[in-house]
């Protein structure tokens, strides 16, 4: 896919990649945790060579399971211009084993591309999709799968109830100050927060194999009957 292919995506603006760019380890408290977990369950998987990110932003993920397993080639994909500068930039020390490309997660143009995947990853961006967008893509990365491997995806999921949502934007709100004052030693950016109303978009509930305050990770193998295809 080439430059030109940029997406014009009305639920992510070049403002929201530098905001999340500069911010992310405070809005994200979990991370770091998130990261390791979604990097466990490749390296329970075996032989991982390669791997599809799906919204790869800066690259933080893939820089991890680039360190952490050996050999594995990843192909980061993300709609922002800002966002693949900066993995291109950040993950140049990997060479050839890391390539960053345009794309719109939301059409399918690309998905024919890929085939033979050990791992498709995903980290806090399919919840952008509407229903029947997510199914669609689901199917795709069963195709786009080798046999047993393994889809992996880490976002948030919508609340049950208005009490549900009011309870896991409580808790977002203490994570994101307890991690400004164990980083900074202060709430200033806890303020930005706030002032960019992150909250208010990203506060859901989750369930899944790792569930804390509004987040989960899902993760399933191509060989798992439970795709339904
Ligand atoms: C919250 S950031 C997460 C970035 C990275 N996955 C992480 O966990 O740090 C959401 C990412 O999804 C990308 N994105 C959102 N909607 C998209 C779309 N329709 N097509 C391509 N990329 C999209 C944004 O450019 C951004 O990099």
């Amino acid at each position: 896919m080439n430059e030109d292919s940029r997406t014009n995506n009305p639920s992510w603006s070049e403002e929201n990649s530098s905001d999340f760019v500069q911010y992310g380890k405070y809005f994200v408290p979990d991370r770091e945790e998130q990261i390791e977990i979604i990097c466990s369950l490749l390296l329970a998987q075996g032989r991982v060579y390669r791997v599809l990110e799906l919204c790869c932003g800066e690259g933080l993920l893939a820089a991890s399971l680039l360190e952490r397993i050996p050999n594995c080639q990843v192909i980061g994909l993300d709609g922002s211009p800002t966002m693949i500068k900066k993995a291109r930039q950040d993950l140049a020390i990997y060479g050839e084993r890391f390539r960053a490309n345009m794309f719109n997660l939301s059409q399918n143009n690309w998905r024919h591309e890929y085939h033979e995947l050990d791992a498709i990853v995903s980290s806090l961006a399919i919840h952008h999709l509407e229903d029947e967008q997510k199914r669609s893509l689901f199917e795709d990365c069963f195709h786009m799968l080798a046999p047993g491997g393994l889809l992996v995806i880490a976002d948030l999921i919508e609340p049950a109830s208005e009490e549900a949502r009011t309870l896991a934007a409580n808790a977002y709100d203490e994570a994101v100050q307890q991690r400004a004052l164990a980083l900074n030693g202060d709430l200033d950016v806890f303020e930005k927060f706030q002032q960019l109303r992150w909250n208010d978009r990203y506060a859901r509930l989750a369930e899944g194999h790792w569930l804390l305050r509004n987040r989960c990770i899902l993760a399933k193998s191509r060989s798992c009957n439970l795709w339904g295809l």
